[in-house]
């Protein structure tokens, strides 16, 4: 299936919500911690901005369901179905108990099937890197986080990893298509097929006959091991990368660290019938409430979401606006090394806008 040809399609037909004004209804989940007041911040820069988006916000606190387990709101699940895009702050998540991690409740909920998280160096902002530009494609849906886990004999547990070759299927055009649209020329797959050899193998094989369909595509084969090393001595030897559910979640913060860390870097969680943005660092619940938290990574996580409606020049102008004012380093939050406040370096980003 041609994801993300479809993607664009579905972006452009009647499936989002248009509103007689021309403006397009978008979830907002605003989440816990420091999530409302960052979702608080990008509401207003995009007000200043006059995008063309209403929000609905929804709470995604989990409810009891009538079999005992916690889920996500009905109401929540129906704002998503409906408006089909969505913007998302961080959710807690309990470590080990309680109910499952409702970010991934909400990537399966809606079969978000690829994770995309572009990394690249900042201008104004050093980091050990100055040239890092690669973007990781991660399988979401199964892998390590298939969830299947049992007791077999007191101390003794099992975690299956599932691979199918669906879902590996799907990633892996995903990805290729995404190089494709994005002007890119190489994907590397991720992976340790050399030791998991049936299921790593199954997602190594469906990416080769998936790259024989895109001959303008370089395509190369690396070790998960291999590209954490060669990651860290020269990032500029990736462009796009795909790999299994797991490998993505460490990969990607990898990379991340690469560029200034999680608080800069946006994340898309695409499906076939909606796409859901976040910001994929914690809730830090040390500085929510007092104004301290930098807005950045879900900033760029709806500048991302904006790309994805077709609504690029907005997204240009904002993303210029929040780039100039890091460079600025006038008003930088304290992770940056600076003392300002959220609202103040809202407010320089929004000055920028006007
Ligand atoms: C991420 C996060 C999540 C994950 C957590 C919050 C469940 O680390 O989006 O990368 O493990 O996928
Ligand atoms: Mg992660």
């Amino acid at each position: 299936m041609q994801a993300t040809r479809f993607l664009k399609k579905f972006v452009t037909s009647t499936n989002t919500r248009s509103l007689a004004s021309g403006t397009r209804k978008v979830t907002l989940i605003p989440g816990d911690g420091i999530g409302p007041e960052i979702a608080a911040a990008v509401q207003k820069i995009f007000a200043t901005a006059n995008v063309p988006i209403e929000w609905e916000s929804v709470d995604v606190t989990p409810v009891r369901n009538p079999d005992g387990r916690f889920g996500i709101p009905q109401a929540a699940i129906d704002s998503v179905n409906r408006n089909q895009i969505g913007l998302k702050s961080p959710l807690m998540t309990p470590i080990g108990k309680g109910h499952r991690s409702l970010n991934l409740q909400l990537r399966k909920e809606f079969n978000l099937y690829a994770n995309v998280r572009p990394c690249r160096s900042l201008e104004g902002y050093k980091t050990l890197y100055d040239d890092v530009d690669v973007v990781t494609i991660r399988e979401n849906t199964e892998g390590e986080y298939s969830g299947i886990e049992h007791e077999i004999v007191d101390g003794v547990v099992q975690s299956i990893k599932l691979i199918t070759e669906e879902a590996s299927k799907r990633v892996a055009e995903f990805a290729f298509q995404y190089a494709k649209d994005n002007q890119r020329s190489k994907v590397t797959v991720v992976h340790k097929a050399n030791i998991m050899r049936m299921s790593d193998g199954l997602f190594l094989r469906c990416c080769r006959e998936t790259a024989d369909k895109y001959p303008e595509i370089k395509f190369e084969e690396k070790y998960l091991d291999t590209v954490c090393l060669n990651m860290v001595q020269d990032p500029r030897q990736y462009d796009v990368l795909v790999m299994p559910n797991l490998y993505g979640d460490i990969l990607s913060d990898m990379c991340a660290g690469l560029v200034g860390g999680l608080g800069l870097t946006p994340s898309g969680n695409i499906g076939l019938n909606g796409a859901l943005f976040e910001a994929v660092h914690g809730t830090a619940p040390d500085i929510a409430g007092k104004d301290l938290a930098n807005p950045t990574a879900l900033l760029l996580s709806a500048v991302m979401m904006l790309r994805y409606m077709d609504l690029n020049q907005h997204a240009d102008k904002i993303q210029q606006a929040c780039f100039a004012t890091i460079k600025e380093a006038k008003y930088l939050t304290g992770d940056l090394g600076g003392k300002a406040k959220c609202s103040e370096f809202t407010n320089s980003i929004c000055e920028k806008l006007n």
